[in-house]
């Protein structure tokens, strides 16, 4: 078990377009394995490879609910064959954005066809919370983040507290630091 770091905005990386997985060998299962540790721990509902690093088109997730047992999916070269009319308004956050929330309007229901850690072709249906998250995570794969749905004045607003904790965290970290010298 590994605990990789998760790349925040605006990290350049998390704006690329990932490439598909050739074969899923060791070392894409090992990925995917410290990848599903690295969001069970944040803790998140799903993390895709580009947000720790690897611009390759795989993602985890789990949308089971907290008392539920765990339910890991491991998602690779997902496609979205079909989005519904409907959609379905979500309070969306993102381990790349921490501690910030904003809702969101997607497709209630999609088709996806990936591939499963085994190499087996997998076609479902997902509605409601795992369409949320399967799309938030695809996204990602093509550099896209949740905050590119919201108008630019919340985007401004969302992102501007996000800078101004950051800068009070860090200035907590360095008081502590001066009680400790
Ligand atoms: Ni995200």
């Amino acid at each position: 078990m590994a605990i990789m770091e998760i790349f925040e905005v605006p990290h350049p990386l998390l704006r690329q377009k990932s490439k598909p997985v050739e074969r899923i060998d060791a070392e894409i299962l090992k990925l995917l394995d410290d990848m599903l540790d690295t969001m069970y721990l944040a803790p998140g509902v799903g993390l895709a490879a580009p947000q720790v690093g690897h611009l390759k088109r795989m993602l985890v997730l789990d949308a089971s609910s907290k008392d539920e047992e765990k339910h890991p999916m491991f998602v690779i070269n997902p496609e979205i064959l079909w989005k519904s009319d409907e959609t379905n308004d979500f309070e969306e956050g993102c381990l790349s954005v921490p501690n910030q929330f904003a809702t969101v309007t997607r497709p209630k229901r999609i088709k996806v066809r990936y591939l499963d850690r085994d190499g087996t072709e997998h076609t479902i249906e997902a509605d409601g919370f795992l369409a949320t998250i399967l799309q938030h995570e695809i996204d990602h794969l093509d550099g896209k983040i949740f905050t590119d749905y919201l108008s630019p004045l919340k985007r401004r607003m969302l992102l501007r507290r996000l800078e101004k904790e950051r800068k009070s965290a860090s200035g907590s970290a360095s008081l502590e630091k001066n009680k400790e010298e």
